[in-house]
């Protein structure tokens, strides 16, 4: 069964084709950062017209990238929520259109499931180390963290649709604090992967920021707190500019908030694991394309198997939605009156329409 996967929840437009649910036969991912850095973060509005100029380009890319054409699809799977609703709408549109005029159903899929979904994605082995070809394996449980710049959650995963939410962030999610830092710092848009790059040769001791909510019992997250205490720190050492100027003292601040923040998220990702006795954990969503939280991962869960997934399906992309479409295709499509939805759970029936 091939699907077509479209995703424009955000600031990414994207198409993909993917086969039996985990083989990728092509991933088109168009961003927009360009047109959204001079402001320091997504404009919803830039957003939306940005995808309408580049969807039908997109899907016709994924498509022909994966040697088909149009009518050899079998499916069209499209990101319904959560996201920015003028920017969803333009996904569900074209996955209606093409739905209705093929004759194929249409599957909406929610994009945090999307997320994670993505350990299952491979071009010969997914993130797990099982050939992509070969019949999947029995589906065992797992921790996912998702960790992006709209989302941070911690789930556990009892089947490739059945969620139960262990916890989320009470404030900003981890890439939004990531961002914020940068864009406080004047070091640019999107900050996660300057932030990474900097903090590679900083001490993460040299400052103390905090690390919210390490003496709760849950597994809510907190990262407005660590977020104030850099901006703190850098104001009082001259600003921003003073604080660029001195590049020791820049990969400093960026290393102990990277430190912060990644001690966070291994410390719920840990204690799941321990609580619901599991060894199995995947990490998705941009910020786990993080080389500071992939390493501390890697030493810190020792007993584990983790499952990060190649960077391409960590960020958003539209083949995490046409995997995932492959499992909900025999529950039956949408009708076409459905619509899109800003805020759309996780668990439950993400069909829609009347
Ligand atoms: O999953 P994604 O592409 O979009 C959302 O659904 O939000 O994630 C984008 C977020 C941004 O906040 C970006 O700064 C962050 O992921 N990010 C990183 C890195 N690469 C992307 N954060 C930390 N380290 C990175 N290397
Ligand atoms: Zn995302």
């Amino acid at each position: 069964m091939r699907i077509l996967g479209i995703e424009t929840s955000c600031d990414e437009t994207a198409a993909a084709v993917v086969q039996d649910g985990r083989r990728v036969l092509s991933n088109r991912v168009l961003s927009q950062i360009p047109l959204h850095e001079v402001y320091g973060g997504v404009v919803p509005e830039i957003a939306s017209r940005a995808h309408v100029e580049a969807i039908i380009p997109m899907v016709r890319g994924a498509v022909e990238d994966a040697g088909m054409a149009l009518a050899d699809l079998d499916a069209v799977a499209v990101t319904r929520g959560p996201g920015l609703v003028g920017c969803l709408l333009v996904g569900m549109e074209t996955a209606k259109a093409l739905a209705l005029a093929l004759g194929k159903p249409l599957i909406c899929v929610q994009h945090i499931a999307g997320h994670l979904y993505s350990p299952y994605l491979g071009r010969e082995r997914d993130a797990w180390g099982a050939e992509v070809s070969a019949p999947p394996p029995p589906f065992e449980p797992y921790i996912g963290l998702v960790v992006s710049g709209g989302h941070s959650s911690v789930v556990l995963v009892e089947g490739p649709a059945r969620f139960t939410v262990l916890g989320e962030t009470l404030d900003d999610a981890v890439g939004e604090a990531y961002d914020k830092v940068a864009k406080h710092m004047g070091l640019g848009y999107p900050g996660g992967p300057l932030l990474d790059r900097l903090a590679q040769d900083g001490d993460p001791r040299s400052f103390a920021f905090p690390r919210s909510l390490l003496d709760r019992t849950g597994f809510d997250f907190s990262f407005s707190g660590v977020k104030t205490a850099v901006a703190r720190a850098v104001d009082s050492m001259g600003g921003p500019q003073a604080v660029r100027a001195d590049a020791v003292l820049l990969a400093n601040i960026c290393a102990s908030f990277q430190a912060a923040a990644v001690d966070v998220l291994l410390d719920r990702a840990g204690r799941a694991l321990r609580r619901h006795r599991l060894r199995r954990i995947a990490v998705t969503g941009g910020v786990a394309c993080n080389r500071g939280l992939r390493a501390a991962l890697r030493a810190r869960l020792k007993d584990a198997c983790i499952a990060l997934p190649d960077p391409e399906f960590c960020t958003d992309n539209a083949a995490m939605i046409a995997g995932l479409a492959y499992h909900l295709a025999p529950q039956g499509g949408s009708p076409p009156t459905v619509n899109a939805t800003a805020s759309l759970a996780l668990a439950g029936d993400w069909r829609g329409g009347a």
